[in-house]
C-alpha cells in the first residue's frame, strides 16, 4: 500500500496483493461467490471450489472407479498415440505445462517417452489445490530424477497470466481429462480466446474432450455404485463449514446427477431433503433451503467430434490431429495456435 486511506484530504491508494487487506482474498472471494450462488434461484455452487485439499482427494478416488471411464480412455489414447503425438516437437526445447494436472498420473506416460528420448523438456503442472501439487512434484520428481519441474499452485486464470511471460521456448499446453466439460460453451471459447492469446505462434494445445455416448455409461459414471462421487459434492458443503464457518449438516443433503440431453451436459446437484435454515458465519446469514430445493453443484459437458472442429476454427486454432480410445468415448485433440 502506498498511503493509508484518508490519511490525507486528497490521493489515492493502489491495493496490491501483497497488502494485508488483500491477503485475505481468496476465501472473501470463495464467500462472495457461495453468498452469490446461495441467494440465486435456483440455488447454485461453482464447481471449481470443489478441489481443496481433501476434494482433489476424493476426484482421484472417482478417476480410479470402474465406473469413471474418462481417466482410462485417456490413459489408453496415450498409451497408443504418445509416439505420434511428441515426436511432432521433442527435438526442440519445450515446456511442457499441465493445467489442472492432479496428480500428473496421466502426464507420466508421456514424459517417460520424452525422457527416454533424451528431449529438452521442463514439466510445468498448474494446480489449484497445493496438497495435489506437493504429492505431483514429488511423485514425478522421485521418478524422474534429471526432470527439471516448476509447478504453480494457481487456478487456471492465474495460470494463463502466467504462461504469456513464458516465450524463451515453445509451449506444449495440457487441457486434460476432460477439465474443459466445466465450462459451458460461450466460457469455453473465452477460456480458449485467453488461452490463444497468452501463446505464441506454434505453440501447440492437447486437449481432452469427453464425447457424446451411450447415457447409461454417463449416468453410471457420475452417480457411481461406490458413492464416491456424492462424497465429493458434498465436500463442497463441507468446504464451506470449514472455511466460511457454515452450519450445513450434510446429511441433510442428497446427491443427483442427470444427463440433459438437449445442452449436452451432466447436471449435478445436492438436493435438501428438509425443510432447513443454514447459518454462514462468514457471510453472517442464513440461508433457507425448502424440502427438494436443489443447489446446482456441476456441468460436464460432453462433445461431438463436430463440436469439436468448431470450437477450435471460433478461436482461432488450427486442428493438427485427433486420436481416440478404441470405444471411440473419449477425444485428445492437437490444436495449433495461428496468428497473424
Ligand atoms: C475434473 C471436471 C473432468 O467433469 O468428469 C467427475 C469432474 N465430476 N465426477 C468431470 C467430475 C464428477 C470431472 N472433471
Amino acid at each position: 500500500m502506498t498511503t493509508p486511506p484518508n490519511s490525507a484530504a486528497q490521493g489515492y491508494t493502489v491495493l496490491d496483493h501483497a497488502d494485508p487487506v488483500l491477503a485475505d482474498s481468496p476465501r472473501r472471494a470463495f464467500a462472495e461467490e457461495v453468498l452469490v450462488g446461495l441467494s440465486e434461484r435456483p440455488k447454485r455452487l461453482p464447481s471449481k471450489y470443489f478441489y481443496d485439499d481433501a476434494g482433489s482427494r476424493l476426484f482421484q478416488d472417482i478417476t480410479e472407479l470402474d465406473a469413471y471411464y474418462p481417466t482410462r480412455c485417456e490413459r489408453e489414447i496415450f498409451q497408443a498415440h504418445h509416439a505420434d503425438l511428441l515426436d511432432r516437437f521433442r527435438r526442440a526445447p519445450f515446456n511442457l505445462i499441465d493445467l489442472g494436472a492432479g496428480d500428473g498420473r496421466k502426464t507420466a506416460v508421456l514424459l517417460e517417452y520424452l525422457i527416454e528420448k533424451g528431449a529438452d523438456v521442463r514439466y510445468v503442472p498448474i494446480d489449484i489445490s497445493e496438497e495435489a501439487m506437493r504429492i505431483a512434484v514429488d511423485a514425478v520428481g522421485q521418478r524422474f530424477p534429471t526432470l527439471p519441474i516448476s509447478g504453480l499452485v494457481a487456478d487456471y486464470f492465474d495460470g494463463l497470466r502466467w504462461l504469456a511471460h513464458q516465450t524463451d521456448r515453445r509451449n506444449l499446453v495440457l487441457f486434460l481429462g476432460s477439465n474443459i466439460g466445466n465450462f459451458d460453451k460461450p466460457r469455453a471459447r473465452a477460456f480458449l480466446r485467453r488461452l490463444w492469446n497468452a501463446l505464441n505462434p506454434a505453440d501447440r494445445v492437447l486437449i481432452g474432450f469427453d464425447l457424446k455416448k451411450d447415457i447409461e455409461a454417463l449416468l453410471l459414471a457420475y452417480n457411481d455404485p461406490q458413492g464416491v462421487t456424492e462424497r465429493f459434492n458434498l465436500n463442497l458443503l463441507e468446504r464451506i463449514n470449514r472455511e466460511l464457518g457454515g452450519t450445513f449438516n450434510p446429511d441433510k443433503f442428497r446427491f443427483f446427477s442427470t444427463y440433459n440431453v438437449f445442452s449436452g451436459a451432466m447436471e449435478s446437484y445436492l438436493v435438501s431433503l428438509v425443510d432447513q435454515r443454514v447459518y454462514i458465519e462468514a457471510l453472517s446469514q442464513d440461508f433457507h433451503f425448502a424440502p427438494w430445493e436443489p443447489i446446482h453443484t456441476e456441468y460436464s459437458y460432453k462433445y461431438l467430434d463436430h463440436d469439436i472442429t468448431d470450437l477450435a476454427q471460433f478461436t482461432r486454432f488450427a486442428v493438427e490431429a485427433r486420436w481416440y480410445d478404441a470405444q471411440g468415448w473419449f477425444c485428445d485433440a492437437l490444436w495449433r495456435v495461428e496468428k497473424g
